[in-house]
């Protein structure tokens, strides 16, 4: 897997602020689009923008990337899984299934990334879907009925997709 690397390219990053016309009023825009790039947002490129843009500061932006949920400070893995722990999901079985891709990946509980950064992990409350519970979603596809060899597979199928 080609891991991006995690020092910014400050040459990227002027394209940004010069896409969105270097105005603070486009910080947000300017955020995502470095989240796009990164998956989540380098300190690194957070002090860059701070600095470069007249009325802004590293601490602003910083501030407003820690007020928005959209916006991650951890790197996050090119497969984003989310298992719902909702009352639906966690009667019908989630934590198995929690507990099986913690094996799979030999990520330990609280490890948001796996180490060769290609898996986060999360839990989250209700998506919506308790009908198919317990639910496990990755990279927004949605995976209904899991059970602990389900989801196994899956992982193994996304590792070796990966690998090619
Ligand atoms: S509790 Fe999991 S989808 Fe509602």
């Amino acid at each position: 897997m080609r891991v991006e690397n995690h020092s910014v390219n400050t040459g990227r990053l002027d394209a940004i602020i010069q896409e969105f016309g270097g105005k603070k009023s486009n910080l947000i825009a300017m955020l995502q689009k470095v989240q796009e790039i990164y998956r989540y947002l380098p300190e690194e490129a957070m002090i860059y923008i701070g600095d470069k843009i007249e009325g802004l500061s590293p601490a602003t932006v910083f501030g407003v990337a820690t007020f928005y949920a959209q916006f991650s400070l951890e790197p996050k893995g090119k497969f984003e899984i989310k298992v719902c722990d909702g009352t639906a999901c966690h009667v019908r079985g989630s934590m198995p299934v929690l507990n099986a891709i913690r094996a799979k990946l030999d990520m330990k509980e609280g490890q948001l990334t796996s180490k060769n950064g290609l898996f986060s992990l999360e839990t989250v409350s209700c998506l919506g879907a308790c009908g198919l519970a317990p639910v496990v979603v990755i990279n927004d596809k949605v995976y209904p009925q899991m059970t602990s060899d389900a989801i196994t597979i899956i992982l193994d199928t996304l590792i070796q997709e990966d690998e090619r």
